[in-house]
């Protein structure tokens, strides 16, 4: 298969938004999409996650799990994240501060922090800039959770993806797993169902679908289904 799709449409460059519940595979579609149609793919969680990454490496999370809010505030312009192409995966890593940050991210820890961190306006205000200006030229993929709602409420393509909770957990687990990491099924779903109930219910930018937004619930589609009908719906929305 080429690595990029030849479309009649490729010089018309959308912007296009994915936003989900958390582990439904967004990110594993967005990259498959970006990739197929020569876009930039941009993990917004990714963006979330350094935040919470640099407040454990700084000792601003208690144990408790209470963030230092006016420490963080102070100090949000000591955190830098940038997105570079790995070569030997072809997708984008994380970069928090010039390290590669990749995998620490990716990790019980963080993923069990993180939503209290997202859901404090300036932590939302300052990733919202940083992604607004990645995507101001267009060929861009994103997905998070406010992407067609907040940071690209103009987006010419959005899609709100979901999958039962279970589901999600047992992809999770096997991704964890995988990687090597000492999980449990039960800890994990328990952290999403958690996650889900913070980002849907915070007061600035929730989870919300947009009225505008194509839904795709992947509970029992392969992941090669999934990417086609994403593939199938941008070729539908730009031809
Ligand atoms: O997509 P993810 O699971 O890596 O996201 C990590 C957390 O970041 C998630 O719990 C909610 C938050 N998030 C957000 O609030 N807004 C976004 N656009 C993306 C992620």
């Amino acid at each position: 298969m080429n690595n990029t799709e030849n479309t009649s449409s490729a010089s018309r460059r959308i912007t296009i938004a994915i936003d989900g519940h958390s582990s439904c595979g967004k990110s594993t579609m967005a990259k498959d999409l970006a990739r197929r149609i020569g876009y930039i793919y941009i993990d917004s969680g990714a963006m979330y996650r350094c935040c919470t990454l640099f407040c454990i490496e700084q000792g601003l999370i208690s144990g408790d799990g209470a963030v230092d809010e006016q420490q963080l505030q102070a100090r949000m312009n000591e955190i830098n994240i940038a997105f570079h192409l790995n070569p030997s995966s072809g997708r984008p890593d994380a970069y928090l501060n010039g390290v590669n940050v990749e995998r620490q991210i990716r990790t019980m820890e963080v993923s069990a922090h993180v939503s209290p961190v997202a859901a404090l306006p300036f932590v939302r205000e300052a990733m919202t800039a940083l992604q607004q200006s990645m995507g101001q030229k267009g060929g861009i993929v994103m997905d998070g959770r406010d992407i067609g709602t907040a940071v690209f409420p103009n987006a010419e393509m959005k899609v709100f993806v979901t999958a039962s909770p279970e589901v999600r957990a047992q992809r999770r687990y096997d991704e964890l797993r995988a990687k090597g990491e000492e999980v449990s099924f039960d800890e994990i779903l328990q952290n999403l169902q958690e996650r889900d109930r913070i980002d849907s219910t915070r007061a600035v930018a929730p989870l919300r679908q947009a009225p505008d937004a194509y839904v795709l619930d992947n509970s029992s589609l392969t992941i090669e289904e999934q990417n086609q009908w994403l593939l199938d719906l941008y070729h539908k929305l730009t031809n």
